[in-house]
């Protein structure tokens, strides 16, 4: 039986899908009050929809390839989540850039995570890019999507060290332990109908957001214990 009270949930993913998976191991503790009803890959051989299937979950691959335009490919994407009655959309690792025509309708109800501190470093290669500036610090960010390329407000960030002789792949594995915290915490405040997006940004408790999102420390675990 369906609980109606619990959010449906949409993850889109183009690849190995461990956000997804900390969303199903989230939700299945009830740490979500929520249910991942649907997750759609533009990839047909991304490793996350066969973890998807192991849990049960209803999956899709809606393959960009086959369509003429981006805005054709976004329609046919949003007429899915529309028959799914999806509540919020969460980009976990989805490699394609979407238009308005995704945009719009979910406004304020969709979240992607990006491995880097925005503003810093939108776009990819990020963690090569902390390493290439002598940064001290990388980290990940939550935030709202918005039509600016990972350009919309901020939710929550997380730090992390860079350590002498770091590699792109040795930051990026001390970062993705950080995003399978945040995103879930991020997530539930938005379940939890605690954050909005409005016309003056994203809102907390009904208080504007840090410009660079709350930042995680680890008492904030709590909020999603
Ligand atoms: C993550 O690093 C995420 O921040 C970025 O893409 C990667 C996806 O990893 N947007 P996974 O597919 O969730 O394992």
């Amino acid at each position: 039986m369906t609980d109606t009270s619990r959010s449906r949930l949409a993850i889109l993913i183009s690849g190995r899908g461990s956000n997804m998976q900390a969303f199903i191991e989230a939700c299945a503790r009830h740490e979500l009050n929520a249910e991942v009803c649907l997750v759609i890959s533009n990839n047909p051989d991304a490793p996350g929809l066969e973890r998807a299937r192991e849990a049960g979950i209803d999956t899709c691959c809606i393959n960009h390839r086959d369509f003429s335009s981006r805005g054709a490919f976004d329609q046919a994407m949003v007429a899915r989540l529309d028959d799914c009655r999806v509540d919020l959309v969460i980009l976990a690792g989805f490699m394609r850039i979407l238009t308005p025509v995704f945009i719009k309708p979910f406004a304020g109800r969709l979240l992607n995570i990006h491995p880097s501190l925005l503003p810093l470093y939108r776009g990819l290669n990020t963690h090569q890019r902390a390493l290439d500036a002598g940064d001290s610090e990388a980290g990940v960010t939550v935030h709202f999507v918005t039509p600016e390329l990972d350009g919309g407000p901020p939710v929550l960030q997380a730090r992390v060290p860079i350590m002498p002789g770091d590699t792109s792949d040795s930051l990026a594995a001390r970062v993705i332990v950080k995003e399978h915290l945040i995103y879930p915490i991020a997530a539930r405040w938005h379940i939890d109908g605690r954050l909005r997006l409005t016309p003056q940004g994203a809102l907390l408790d009904g208080e504007p957001l840090p410009p660079n999102g709350v930042q995680y420390v680890p008492d904030l675990a709590r909020e999603c214990p």
